[in-house]
């Protein structure tokens, strides 16, 4: 059986972590979040973290050295040998090409690439919303997904907070580099007719029903 190697994207507030939740436990697969990672070295006071943080505050992509690296060295881990769903990353066309590089060398392609497609209004209204758990980083939204109790995660009862750069302006600015930076890969990977497209405007539990069919339906086709 080949492996799985699946990428996440979609516009900043789409509902990659959001998924990234419920998505954890269906598959037998890695979920790989550059977003989470580059945050848990900011926290951990790392070299990489301190690289990282003027970066992600002010909304702009960290260069492509420095996270290519990152990944590349998290996909030669043990558990990502039989495949893996990479949320946030290929960011540029750059960083697809050496993630292309490096399966090739190992025998391996991208098996497709889900875009979760939502409008730059609704971006807005949910990264204005978003509330974060301190401890493992679960999503909530105010008025969408609000927690049962205001402030407080449902699944382990700590303090939610609003994450730096959900503030206006820096959310502009990471809409900004997202058409300008990451909306090519679109192109890119429908060239290669690796392009599934989820409407991520539906509710979460319908976006989540829409991704867990299509990676199904792929294992199925791997499987043949
Ligand atoms: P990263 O953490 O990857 O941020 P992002 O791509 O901007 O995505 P978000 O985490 O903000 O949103 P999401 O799609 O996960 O949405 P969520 O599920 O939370 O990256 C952060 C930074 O790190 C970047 O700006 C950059 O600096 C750096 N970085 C990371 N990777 C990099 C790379 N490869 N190269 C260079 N730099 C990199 O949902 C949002 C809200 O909407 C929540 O409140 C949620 O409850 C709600 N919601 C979710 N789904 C729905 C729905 N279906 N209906 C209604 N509400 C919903």
């Amino acid at each position: 059986m080949s492996e799985l190697d699946l990428i996440l994207f979609g516009p900043p507030g789409a509902g990659k972590g959001t998924q990234a939740d419920r998505l954890r436990g269906d598959f037998q697969l890695p979920f790989i979040s550059t977003g989470d990672m580059l945050r848990t070295n900011v926290k951990e006071g790392t070299d990489l973290g301190r690289k990282a943080q003027e970066y992600m505050d002010a909304g702009e992509l960290v260069p492509d050295d420095v996270i290519v690296a990152m990944v590349a060295d998290r996909l030669q881990q043990g558990d990502a040998q039989d495949g893996f769903i990479l949320d946030g990353f290929p960011r540029t066309i750059e960083q697809a090409e050496a993630l292309e590089k490096q399966l090739s060398e190992l025998g391996r392609r991208v098996t497709a690439a889900l875009l979760i497609d939502v409008p730059d209004e609704e971006v807005i209204r949910r990264l204005a919303g978003r509330r974060v758990c301190v401890k493992s980083g679960h999503n909530y939204h105010v008025e969408f997904d609000p927690p049962k109790h205001e402030g407080v995660c449902d699944q382990d009862g700590s303090r939610l907070i609003q994450r730096d750069d959900d503030q206006p302006e820096v959310i502009r600015n990471r809409l900004r580099v997202y058409h300008e930076k990451t909306a090519p890969l679109i192109e890119h990977y429908d060239e290669q007719g690796l392009m599934r497209r989820i409407d991520g405007t539906r509710p979460p539990a319908e976006v989540h029903d829409h991704i867990r069919a299509v990676i199904a339906t792929m294992r199925l086709e791997e499987n043949v």
